[in-house]
């Protein structure tokens, strides 16, 4: 991306950001509230309309992808499925819109531990349940990049634990993942390299461990930047 900028009203929420994200690691976006990482990744996705710069995956931009599911993964913060449709029936309908087989709908509710939800509707769901059906429409097209804002919000200890290895698997693979958190443990949990954004400016885009550096922690890092 380059020079992305987006205002609301007199609030730069996003402030001339550019920075590439590369395959085969977890790249972490740590920012505190409001530091703008969500209208970083809607505008990554086509969902807000940049004020200036652009976003490009893989030369294009989002809304140029053909079968765009089978490219990008992405879970935003909000629940995405309709509440009166089940969670089979939401999957099902998102690869059908891709051209993606069904078998990968039973395949990914495995994946995310749905199996036994796969009937209920989406309205009837927990948080947690909610969050592992976005995971699982991310995961859905299988697809060499993912886009995760804030996945462990709502996660039970075995779903926070589930979702760091399914991360670390993922970029294993050679994926790209990009995945947001105001969660500094869970950043030095799962995350390789880091970019950390404060009041919509990019403040650091270096590995976790030359991040940290002298310092004696993560959160202690994290303090010194900020406050420089
Ligand atoms: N649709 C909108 N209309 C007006 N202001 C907005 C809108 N979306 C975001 N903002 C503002 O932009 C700034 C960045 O918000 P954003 O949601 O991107 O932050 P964030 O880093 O994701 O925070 P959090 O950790 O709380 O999720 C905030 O000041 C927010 O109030
Ligand atoms: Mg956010």
């Amino acid at each position: 991306m380059h020079n992305l900028s987006k205002s609301y009203g007199s609030t730069k929420a996003v402030d001339g950001l550019s920075f590439t994200i590369h395959p085969g690691r977890v790249t972490g976006f740590l920012g505190a509230n409001g530091a703008g990482k969500s209208t970083t990744m809607r505008m990554m996705l086509g969902l807000a309309r940049p004020s200036t710069g652009h976003v490009l995956i893989d030369g294009v931009p989002y809304q140029h992808l053909t079968r765009p599911l089978t490219k990008v993964g992405a879970l935003l913060e909000t629940r995405s499925a309709h509440p009166g449709r089940r969670a089979y029936q939401h999957l099902r309908w998102l690869a059908q819109s891709n051209n993606i087989p069904a078998s990968r709908v039973e395949a990914v509710l495995e994946e995310v531990g749905l199996q036994n939800e796969k009937s209920k509707r989406a309205k009837g769901f927990s948080l947690g349940m909610a969050q592992r059906l976005a995971i699982a429409a991310a995961l859905l097209g299988d697809p060499p990049i993912l886009l995760l804002d804030e996945p462990v919000n709502g996660l039970d200890p075995e779903g926070i634990i589930w979702i760091r290895e399914l991360m670390k698997s993922l970029a294993a693979q050679g994926r790209t993942v990009f995945v947001s958190s105001h969660l500094l443990g869970e950043m030095a949990n799962t995350a390789e390299h880091l970019i950390v954004i404060d009041h919509g400016r990019v403040l650091a885009d270096t590995t976790v461990s030359a991040f940290i550096g002298e310092s004696t922690s993560l959160e202690d890092a994290y303090l010194r930047v900020i406050q420089r």
